[in-house]
């Protein structure tokens, strides 16, 4: 996911015992001494490793060899009832276990959904700004991408159901919640006005609801999957930023009719059921209660580190920077003076031993230069006062 340090070294940020040359085991490789702040992923810290064992554990003491058996398509039936569970939990509203597709992580569900309903040259519409790789997804598709503008209430409506005047979009991406990059979260308001604009025009909605269940001081309006019924809505979620994102399991929540299609796909027939081996593994984690513990932990942790990280960059840049502290999710949308392009600091940065995510890899049409995405998932506090020291200097060579 984070292709800006050059892969060679090992992951000492994961496993410190390890001499560098070592085999590549997971994405990051960083090298010592950077704080990268570019990095949307869990603190290693934070990975579960314990839990995990514990689920396993539990899981085959089961003596049940079905698990190793090609899947059923939507996903384990008891996973997904162990899931609707959890999210009915969630989401103050009664999920049902027939509506939840299980996947190999969101990302695989874009490139699914990408596959089944739409086809190269096909325009879409996502956010401007959106999540920088699955512009990357789209890209792969060869799809057209337009992005729509977003205020402080998230997507700005009136200009989708403007543009549904002049295209025929195959669908709409939103990350409806804690955005990444803004953070920003679209408005209850605006959630019925999205849902009845798409009943109206028939348009296919893919919300990626990802960040939903990380909300730290405020409660998130109703997840679009609350809305499947009222037209043609994909809900993503993912176990990646609750659990773990090596589990590589996520889950797209939809209607019956859109739930068929996806099951109808090739991949399924062939392979069978996404990852049926985790599922069984994580349906252990849900009914044993640790999800629900560990989601608790994890929140009071990136709460903590999201006002630490607002604080200290209020305190080192001053004036020079301005943004909107987030409520959830892992990042701060960081907006610079006008002059300043984000990306040509990026070398800089690297000398200072800095790094961060420049706002134009977030933008569908080469904008906003002029931001850079901070997360403070990865980090805890001394590094994360650090950075913010590191990023004051380098704004101030460039003012
Ligand atoms: C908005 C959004 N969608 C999807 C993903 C990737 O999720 P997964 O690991 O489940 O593929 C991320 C991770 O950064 C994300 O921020």
């Amino acid at each position: 996911m984070i292709s800006v340090i050059p892969a060679k070294a090992g992951i000492q940020a994961l496993n410190g015992n390890m001499t560098s040359h070592t085999i590549q085991t997971t994405q990051l490789d960083i090298p010592p001494g950077m704080i990268h702040l570019g990095i949307g992923q869990p603190d290693p810290s934070l990975l579960p490793l314990a839990l995990i064992k514990d689920a396993a554990e539990n899981r085959l003491s089961h003596d049940d060899a079905s698990l190793l058996a090609y899947g059923a398509e939507s996903g384990d039936g008891y996973f997904r009832r162990a899931l609707a569970n959890f999210l009915t939990e969630h989401y103050h509203k009664t999920v049902d276990a027939d509506d939840l597709f299980v996947t190999a992580g969101a990302s695989q569900g874009l490139d699914l959904i990408c596959t089944l309903f739409t086809k190269p040259g096909d325009t879409i519409f996502v956010e401007e700004p959106s999540y920088f790789l699955a512009l990357h997804i789209f890209r792969d598709h060869g799809l057209n991408i337009i992005g729509l503008p977003m205020d402080e209430d998230g997507l700005v409506v009136e200009a989708l159901e403007e543009n549904l005047t002049q295209h025929h979009p195959a669908f709409l991406y939103t990350i409806p919640t804690f955005h990444n990059p803004t953070s920003i979260t679209l408005s209850a308001a605006r959630r019925k006005q999205l849902a009845q604009l798409g009943q109206e025009h028939n348009l296919l909605i893919v919300a990626d609801e990802v960040y939903h269940l990380l909300a730290y001081d405020f409660a998130p309006p109703q997840p679009l999957g609350n809305y499947i019924d009222e037209g043609r809505i994909l809900s993503i979620g993912s176990f990646s930023k609750i659990l773990a994102p090596g589990l590589r399991l996520g889950w797209i929540q939809t209607n019956q009719a859109l739930h068929h299609r996806l099951v109808k796909s090739g991949l399924l027939e062939s392979g069978g059921g996404l990852n049926p081996f985790t599922s069984k593994l994580v349906q252990s984690v849900l009914e044993l209660g640790l999800q629900l513990d560990h989601l608790r932990n994890l929140k009071t942790v990136y709460g903590h580190r999201m006002a630490f990280l607002s604080a200290a960059l209020q305190r080192h840049l001053g004036s020079s920077a301005s943004f909107s502290e987030p409520h959830g999710g892992f990042f701060i949308w960081l907006r610079l003076p006008e002059q300043i392009d984000a990306e040509a600091l990026l070398s800089e940065a690297g000398q200072h031993n800095v790094g961060f995510q420049p706002g134009v890899r977030f933008s569908s049409r080469q904008s906003l230069k002029n931001y850079v995405r901070l997360s403070f998932s990865f980090y805890d506090t001394p590094e994360l006062e650090t950075a913010a020291g590191r990023l004051a200097d380098i704004l101030r060579n460039n003012l």
